[in-house]
């Protein structure tokens, strides 16, 4: 198909700037984006390469006032660690801006009032939490309580992050506001909003007519959206950190983040271009293409097309969406807030050098059609025994034997044998497919084939055995390794997208350059062509490194356990009903203590315990077995309810109960007195 694009406009989802980059941003977003624009650019295509800070939002400001900080330093902090993280990762976008620059601000604002102006808004007073002791509206992420959905303590006005449930602030049981604590009241406020329903019926003939080679969950999440019929949406919130609305008496209320943030595309397109940005925002002939997360499609398919096409002026929209679904790390959902994940700027800490392990990993992995698992033991394996077993290796052979047979010259081709025929063979078709399969965003699938030649290349160094030819036949050694060089020239530029660090090694070590035309071709590297001297592309990673990350994961789960058990047991059941004075005394309480115990056989929990009451030696049967042994109860002083009416539990006749103090989360311990007394006491 006719191209109709000349240049190639990558966005990828601005982070918030409220912690750091982890493995599932980069399996979702940077990585597929950074293998985009770096697979366009080897093509000679012109692309340019945005991203930046979100640093708007409530997130930031719950963070700042944990902190006693401004929100402005929070995001300064985490601005430069992600930025650092990037660029640490071979992600070098042409801008990393952020949504608290001047630029961005001046130009959100312009936006808001255009759209104001033009109409495109409508008002609506609604009632929203309000805290009476702070005096200030209370943002969804303000307000905590109970999950009615799983009891969850702790969730949040709009998401309870226990069981993913979304939900709204009116839902919650016991709302709270999370500055004061105060019992949050409804307050009437007014704010603007964008009315999407009027943009469904052209939603849906561009997207849902026009553009249904988009992934499938993406135009499934866009097409239940739409059949769900759209509504209105606030574009403003009541707030103090974020970009004041533009208008006068609106004072307190700011743009909503994300109204602000996907402006910041452009706002820092416009930083980087101040004379040039419309070029890339403007103009049909640009490809625009969206790299985000699953939780971000709504905002990028709907709402900002909405605000674009509200706005007119000759923006353009995107022509796809890949977005990603999410990566689980250990079987479990990673999470910030939780300390659940690898952060990008620990690995680069912790790995030294080993960026495109990671970035291999998670796009063999990358969750591109439905949520998937990083596990630092298939980290460690796919380095081991792909990264280094095969490309590595193969790489390694051909580059020593060539050292070693003919002193680091690339040797003369001689008359091609079947086998050279049929591996060299190969690689036009591969060379093809991850060229389609990276245009059509599929990345595992381009990896996949990328992979496949390094396969070919220690298939067949092995099966041609070139170290043992030269001991017979120089000449035929000499082709052997002239095609297996060849083969890691393509290397060399195959992995440019994917191990940039690694294909950039190699094209040091094999003295070329990046040829995309010459892949698969046996003239990429010339006869007589001086090598540099080999190096290892990977290295082995050891258990010791693995068991590492193991350790930290396991501590903060064992951390998280610990606290949801103290939040259990902190829990305390409501006091029953009343009772008389008469009731109470009718209860003969004493102490007694156990002369002899043993397991009912048969039970898990049943102890039959003999005991001293003072008044006899009697048998009570104590389902307490799940928390003390025989041996823990025997010489024990205990109090026991003596005067409880038999019965016979197991074929045991049990006369009276033993009195038991049971924690929230169902640990018990026996009552005893606070020095031994006499048993037969009465407690009272
Ligand atoms: O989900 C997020 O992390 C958002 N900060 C993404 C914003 S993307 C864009 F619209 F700015
Ligand atoms: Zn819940």
């Amino acid at each position: 198909m006719e191209n109709k694009f000349k240049r190639t406009l990558v966005t990828c989802a601005l982070p918030y700037a409220n912690g750091p980059v982890h493995i599932g941003h980069l399996a979702g977003v940077y990585v597929p984006a950074d293998i985009y624009v770096r697979f366009l650019r080897m093509r000679g295509e012109e692309v340019l390469y945005v991203c930046g800070s979100d640093e708007h939002g409530v997130p930031i400001t719950i963070q700042a006032k944990k902190r006693g900080c401004s929100p402005q330093e929070v995001v300064d902090e985490y601005h430069h660690i992600i930025d650092e993280s990037f660029k640490g990762f071979g992600i070098n976008f042409d801008i990393y801006g952020r949504t608290s620059s001047k630029v961005h601000a001046e130009n959100a604002s312009a936006f808001f009032k255009k759209l104001l102006d033009d109409g495109k808004f409508i008002t609506k007073e609604s009632e929203q939490y309000y805290d009476p002791e702070a005096k200030c509206f209370l943002a969804d992420r303000y307000i905590v309580g109970t999950c009615p959905k799983c009891g969850a303590e702790g969730a949040y006005g709009d998401q309870c992050e226990k069981c993913g449930s979304t939900l709204s602030p009116e839902e919650l049981i016991n709302p709270k506001s999370k500055l004061s604590g105060a019992e949050p009241i409804k307050k009437k406020t007014t704010h603007w909003y964008l009315p999407l329903q009027d943009y469904e019926q052209w939603l849906r003939e561009w997207i849902l007519e026009g553009h249904k080679e988009w992934r499938p969950n993406v135009y499934g999440q866009v097409k239940s959206w739409l059949d769900g019929g759209l509504q209105p949406r606030a574009v403003t919130r009541d707030l103090d950190w974020g970009i004041p609305v533009p208008v006068e008496g609106a004072e307190g209320k700011v743009l909503y983040v994300w109204f602000d943030a996907p402006i910041g595309y452009i706002s820092n397109t416009m930083e980087l271009l101040p004379e040039d940005w419309e070029k890339w925002w403007k103009s049909e002939e640009t490809k625009l293409v969206h790299f985000i997360g699953k939780d971000n499609i709504v905002f990028h398919c709907i709402v900002f097309p909405a605000m674009l096409k509200a706005y007119g002026d000759g923006f353009i929209l995107p022509d796809n969406v890949p977005a990603n679904e999410f990566l689980n790390l250990e079987g479990e959902k990673i999470s910030t807030s939780r300390g659940w994940a690898v952060w990008a700027h620990e690995y680069l800490q912790d790995f030294p050098g080993k960026q495109d392990v990671l970035r291999y990993v998670l796009t063999a992995n990358a969750p591109e059609t439905k949520d998937n698992d990083f596990s630092w033991k298939d980290f460690q394996a796919r380095n081991n025994s792909e990264l280094v077993a095969i490309f590595g290796n193969f790489v390694n052979r051909a580059m020593v034997l060539t050292h070693k047979y003919f002193a680091g010259v690339v040797p003369p081709l001689g008359e091609l044998q079947d086998i050279d025929r049929e591996a060299i063979g190969q690689l036009p078709q591969l060379k093809e497919s991850i060229e389609q399969n990276i245009r059509a965003y599929k990345f595992r699938e381009a990896l996949k084939d990328a992979m496949n030649i390094a396969r070919i290349g220690n298939k067949y160094i092995s099966d041609t055995e070139p170290w043992k030819v030269a001991k017979t036949d120089m000449d035929r050694a000499a082709s052997i390794l002239n095609v297996c060089l060849q083969i890691c020239a393509a290397l060399s530029t195959v992995f440019e997208p994917f191990t940039p660090f690694a294909a950039q090694r190699l094209r040091q070590m094999l003295d070329c350059t990046l040829d995309w035309d010459k892949i698969g071709s046996l003239e990429a590297l010339a006869e007589g062509h001086q090598l540099r001297p080999a190096e290892l592309l990977f290295e082995k990673i050891e258990d010791a490194q693995i068991d590492a990350q193991l350790a930290r994961l396991d501590s903060i789960r064992k951390a998280r356990e610990e606290e949801a058990a103290r939040q259990a047991a902190s829990v305390v059941a409501p006091q029953k009903e009343e009772v008389s004075f008469e009731d109470f005394e009718a209860m003969d309480i004493r102490t007694a203590t156990v002369l002899e115990a043993e397991r009912v056989p048969k039970t898990d929990k049943l102890l039959k315990l003999t005991i001293d009451t003072g008044i006899d030696h009697r048998v009570i049967v104590s389902g307490i077995a799940q928390y003390y042994s025989p041996e823990d109860m025997v010489g024990k002083q205990i109090c026991i309810l003596a005067n409880l009416a038999p019965r016979t539990i197991r074929g045991i006749e049990s006369k009276g109960m033993i009195l038991m103090a049971r924690q929230a989360d169902g640990k018990m311990r026996f009552i005893t007195p606070s020095e031994v007394l006499s048993n037969g006491a009465q407690v009272g």
